[in-house]
């Protein structure tokens, strides 16, 4: 047997978000034009999920083209070089082909040479996983810049007149680039599954199109999901008077001003609410929020933001974390 050591690295003391990006398909598919071909409406759809209009990917809009996109963005607002990312995660539910997966090609379409690159599929909540995952790379000394993207062609993988998944699911990429920092502008996650509810998102065995037990979901969110906020906070340190942006997953307008509101997040908090032009998203729902908040100015340099990624699993990922 060696007596030899293992050596670790020295990592850095804390991950920070150095910029972000986001791609949104060219089609816009409004209420209207869903209701024309399935029993909805308008009304409906904007009262119980929030919903005025959501993104379809066409052609040229692969699943890899939007994250390349976003990634770019991210990429080109970080002020790094390609060379310098080292790790590339891309979180996603709807890749069409398993092998390979989506990492290592959006990595080489943007240049980024030989980074580690890998994907995560963990329903909605992937973006979080995958952002946490990559911040503790940077503090453990495996990567020292991490590019993380979350996509999704939900429509490719929804039937698209079942009127109680097409109004809800949709599609775009979202991305960040983190680095090192001396401060921690990401705190820790705190995640985990209820894999007893597995079925209540899925695609069955045998079949191609997803399946939602709605309301299931809706009591799990909105009974566990609010510790799970709290207890990001408690984990770094701050309270609901701290939160200058409340980002969490875009899949329901009533679950988001719900939680906003058992939070006890001050009035002063802006509330991401994507959702109303973006639809559910799944893993990008998150970065495509805070990207949008960043280009209304509604979300400013600095800000504290609390995120929560949560879906098919069921699992749920949340954190705190530094605009850049
Ligand atoms: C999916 C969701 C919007 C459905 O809303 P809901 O209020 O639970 O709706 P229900 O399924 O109870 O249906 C209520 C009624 O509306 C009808 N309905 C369902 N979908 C409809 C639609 N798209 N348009 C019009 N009517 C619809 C139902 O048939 C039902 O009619 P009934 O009362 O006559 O039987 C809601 O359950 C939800 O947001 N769940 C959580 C989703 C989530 O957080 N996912 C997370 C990860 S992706």
């Amino acid at each position: 047997m060696s007596d030899a050591t293992i050596q670790l690295p020295t990592g850095a003391p804390g991950a920070q978000v150095l910029g972000i990006g986001a791609y949104r398909p060219r089609r816009v598919v409004t209420n209207d034009e869903l209701s024309q071909v399935m029993d909805t409406n308008d009304e409906w759809i904007q009262t119980r999920v929030g919903i005025a209009e959501r993104r379809w990917a066409g052609d040229g809009e692969s699943l890899v083209e939007m994250s390349v996109a976003a990634g770019q963005q991210a990429l080109d607002a970080s002020g790094l070089t390609a060379a310098e990312v080292d790790l590339v995660i891309v979180a996603s539910a709807s890749l069409a082909t398993q092998i390979p997966g989506a990492g290592p090609e959006v990595a080489n379409r943007l240049g980024l040479g030989r980074p580690g690159a890998f994907d995560v599929n963990a329903g909605c909540a992937g973006f979080c996983y995958a952002l946490s995952a990559a911040a503790d790379a940077i503090r453990a000394g495996s990567a020292r810049n991490a590019l993380v993207v979350g996509a999704e062609r939900l429509s490719d993988v929804t039937d698209q007149t079942d009127r109680s998944t097409a109004v809800i699911f949709a599609d775009g990429a979202g991305a960040m680039v983190l680095g090192a920092s001396d401060t921690p502008g990401v705190g820790p996650v705190v995640w985990g599954s209820d894999g007893d509810q597995r079925d209540a998102i899925a695609i069955p065995q045998g079949t191609e199109h997803i399946t939602m037990a709605g309301q299931a979901v809706y009591r799990w969110a909105t009974t566990k999901l609010t510790d799970v906020l709290q207890e990001a906070m408690d984990r770094a340190g701050v309270t609901a008077a701290d939160i200058d942006v409340f980002a969490p997953h875009q899949a329901n307008l009533r679950i988001i001003e719900l939680m906003a509101k058992r939070l006890g997040l001050p009035e002063s908090t802006v509330i991401a609410r994507d959702i109303v032009q973006a639809g559910n998203t799944s893993s990008a729902s998150v970065p495509l929020a805070l990207a949008a908040l960043q280009e209304s100015g509604e979300a400013k340099t600095g800000d504290l933001c609390l995120v929560l990624g949560y879906g098919a699993g069921l699992t749920f990922a949340g954190q705190v974390l530094r605009m850049p």
